[in-house]
């Protein structure tokens, strides 16, 4: 809740064109993409540019972490240069390793494991819109995980019905079936979660008080519709700006700005 209210203390202030808060200046971060990205690249090359610091992008070609280079290496090295390293990995085990060596902190932009930065970016949209953030996030994750949240309070039920899971539902969240690693399963996927897709009648069962939540690239017409992404309750286009605005606040964290 802390770094969420420092995120909307600094989206406010980014937001009025104030430049006056300048907490990076002379402060650099390397960027490790190992997969392909929109959203994560240029929030945080953005985010971090406006309050000051420079952030250089390593492309999948320009690492090859753990084949051109051992992870622990690259993690000393990079910490020579830079303040702060963000990283977007396939295995876990990279970013935990990365954190292990590194004497910067490491932040993860997405492993096959989870996306800490976009629950912090869905949660912040949920803030500014639904004006909570309790009960309002269901899905199917990793039991372990699951399990982790549910012993620190959060309350989860998990459904396979779609319409019994909208009911009622602050926000209703969707995301690509097949994702980045997965493609070569993109067709058995859309035959398994054929009646998932969120349209404009789930929606509708949903609530007029319900938002779409989708972090983004979507295939439209695979597991949402045009029609609910453009609906007035789909607040999408907001969720993606606060990848900004969550991971400034993070980095104004880690780095005790
Ligand atoms: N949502 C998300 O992480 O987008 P990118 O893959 O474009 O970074």
């Amino acid at each position: 809740m802390k770094i969420l209210n420092r995120a909307i203390e600094v989206k406010a202030m980014i937001k009025s064109g104030d430049r006056s808060f300048q907490p990076f200046k002379g402060k650099s971060m390397a960027m490790i993409f190992a997969k392909p990205s929109m959203r994560t690249h240029v929030s945080f090359e953005t985010g971090f540019f406006l309050l000051g610091g420079h952030a250089v992008y390593l492309g999948p070609d320009d690492i090859q972490m753990g084949k051109r280079e051992e992870t622990r290496d690259v993690a000393r090295v990079l910490s020579g240069y830079n303040d702060i390293i963000m990283a977007r990995v396939f295995a876990h085990q990279d970013i935990l390793d990365l954190a292990k060596y590194a004497p910067v902190p490491v932040i993860n932009g997405l492993t096959d494991y989870n996306h800490p930065c976009q629950i912090m970016a869905d949660a912040l949209t949920m803030l500014e819109h639904v004006g909570r953030i309790e009960n309002t996030k269901g899905f199917e994750p990793d039991a372990k995980t699951v399990e982790i949240a549910r012993s620190a309070g959060s309350k989860i039920e998990i459904t396979n019905d779609p319409k019994e899971a909208v009911k009622g539902a602050d926000v209703v969240y969707t995301d690509v079936w097949a994702s980045m690693g997965q493609k070569e399963e993109a067709e058995y996927r859309k035959k398994v979660f054929q009646g998932f897709m969120v349209d404009e009648a789930l929606m509708e069962m949903a609530g007029p008080k319900a938002f779409l939540m989708h972090c983004l690239p979507a295939e439209r017409g695979v597991e949402v519709t045009d029609g609910a992404i453009e609906a007035p309750n789909s607040i999408v286009f907001p969720q993606a700006e606060n990848r900004m605005h969550a991971q400034n606040a993070i980095m104004l964290h880690v780095l005790g700005a």
